[in-house]
C-alpha cells in the first residue's frame, strides 16, 4: 500500500509528494504547525488526505499541550483548529475533519474529562477517520468500478488516488476496483498543469500497481476523445455543493465539457466528507488562488517573460449538468442532485 501518511510514535509521517516521482522521501510532523506547513506546501494534498492530516494535526496539538486541565486547554484547542483551518480553502474535507474533532472535544469538555482522556480520544478520532477514509474509498470504488466498461480507456484529471487519500483513492479507487473485477482498463492521465499531479503522481501510483497508463498533456484530451480512445472519465472532488456542482482541480470543467460533446460519461468519485450541503451551488465555493510562480516556473526554470500577468486558480467548478453520476461510499447518485443528495444524507 502507498504510505501517503501514517501515525508513528514520533508524529505523523508523510510521503513528500512534492518530490515524487523522482524521490521517495518522508517528512515527519511533530507539531500541529508542522502539519499545517505540510498541507500548505502540498507535501500532502488531495481533499480526503488533507482532512485526515488536519485531524492528526489537532491530535498532535493536544498531545503537545502543557495545560494541566481540559478547561485550561480549551483556548489553545481553538487556536490549533483555527491555524489548521487556515491552510487551504477549497477542500471541504479540511473543515469537516476539524469540526468533527471540535465535536469530540466539546463533548469531553462538557463531561469533565481529564486532559489525558482528551489526548487519547482526539488521537483515537483521527485514527478512526483514517480507517474510515480507506473503507469509503473501497466502497465507492466498488460502486463505480461496476459501471466502468469491461474494456476501454478511462481519462482522469489531477491525482485522486491513494496519494490523495489514506489509501486506495477515490477516482483511482474506482479504476483499481474495475481492474480487480477483471476489467481491461487503460488509463489516460491528464498531466494537470501547473502542479502536474497527473504526470507525477497518478502515473507513479498506477505504474506501481501495473495498471496500463498513458500521460497526456491537458490540451490533448479532446483529440484523444475524438479518436474514440476514451470510454469514461472519472475524477475526484474537493467540494460538492448541495445542487451537485463539483469543485475539483483546475481543468476538470474543460474535461467535463469535452466528455459531454463526445458522448462520454463523466463520473465523480468522492467520500461523503466532500459533500457540502450547506453550500447551495458551485458559485459559493471558495477557490484557492495559488502562487504565480507555479505557472511562471518549472523546476526552477522560468518559462514566461518577466512581469507578464498570471492567474493561478487551483480549482474550477463543473456545473452539475455535466455530471453523469457521483460515486460515494453510500451509493451512486444521479441527477437531479439536489434531490438525490438530500435523500442519501
Ligand atoms: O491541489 P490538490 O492537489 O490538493 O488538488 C487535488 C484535487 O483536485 C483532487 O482531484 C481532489 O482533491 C480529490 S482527491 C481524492
Amino acid at each position: 500500500m502507498i504510505p501517503t501518511l501514517n501515525w508513528t510514535p514520533e508524529g505523523v509521517r508523510f510521503l513528500d509528494q512534492t518530490k515524487l516521482p523522482l524521490e521517495e522521501t518522508y517528512v515527519l510532523a511533530k507539531t500541529y504547525e508542522d502539519v499545517a506547513e505540510i498541507i500548505v506546501t502540498m507535501v500532502v494534498r488531495g481533499a480526503p488526505a488533507i482532512g485526515v492530516s488536519a485531524a492528526y494535526g489537532v491530535a498532535l496539538g493536544a498531545l503537545e499541550t502543557k495545560a494541566g486541565t481540559t478547561r485550561d486547554f480549551a483556548p489553545e484547542f481553538e487556536k490549533i483548529c483555527a491555524h489548521l483551518a487556515g491552510t487551504r480553502p477549497t477542500a471541504v474535507n479540511l473543515f469537516w475533519a476539524i469540526d468533527r474533532m471540535k465535536r469530540v472535544f466539546a463533548a469531553l469538555l462538557a463531561a469533565g474529562a481529564s486532559i489525558g482522556e482528551v489526548k487519547d480520544k482526539l488521537l483515537a478520532e483521527a485514527h478512526a477517520m483514517y480507517e474510515e477514509d480507506i473503507a469509503a474509498c473501497k466502497a465507492m470504488g466498488a460502486f463505480g468500478g461496476a459501471l466502468l466498461p469491461a474494456e476501454g480507456g478511462v481519462l482522469t484529471h489531477c491525482n485522486a488516488g491513494a496519494l490523495a487519500t489514506c489509501g486506495y483513492g477515490t477516482a483511482l479507487g474506482v479504476i483499481r476496483s474495475a481492474v480487480e473485477q477483471g476489467k481491461k482498463i487503460h488509463v489516460y492521465a491528464d498531466e494537470t498543469r501547473p502542479f502536474l499531479q497527473g504526470a507525477r503522481l497518478t502515473a507513479w501510483e498506477l505504474m506501481a500497481d501495473h495498471i496500463p497508463t498513458t500521460v497526456i498533456c491537458d490540451n490533448m484530451a479532446a483529440s484523444i476523445m475524438a479518436k474514440g480512445k476514451i470510454q469514461a472519465v472519472v475524477v475526484g472532488a474537493d467540494r460538492i455543493a448541495a445542487n451537485g456542482d463539483v469543485a475539483n482541480k483546475i481543468g476538470t470543467y474543460n474535461v467535463a465539457i469535452l466528455a459531454k460533446e463526445h458522448g462520454i460519461p463523466f463520473y465523480v468519485a468522492a467520500p461523503w466528507s466532500t459533500i457540502d450541503l450547506k453550500t447551495p451551488d458551485g458559485s459559493a465555493i471558495p477557490i484557492e488562488e495559488r502562487s504565480a510562480r507555479e505557472v511562471t516556473h518549472h523546476a526552477g526554470t522560468q518559462l514566461t517573460p518577466h512581469g507578464v500577468g498570471i492567474c493561478n486558480p487551483a480549482f474550477d467548478v463543473t456545473p452539475n449538468k455535466y455530471v453523469t453520476a457521483i460515486f460515494t461510499e453510500r451509493g451512486v447518485l444521479r441527477a437531479p442532485y439536489g434531490e438525490s443528495l438530500k435523500k442519501m444524507a
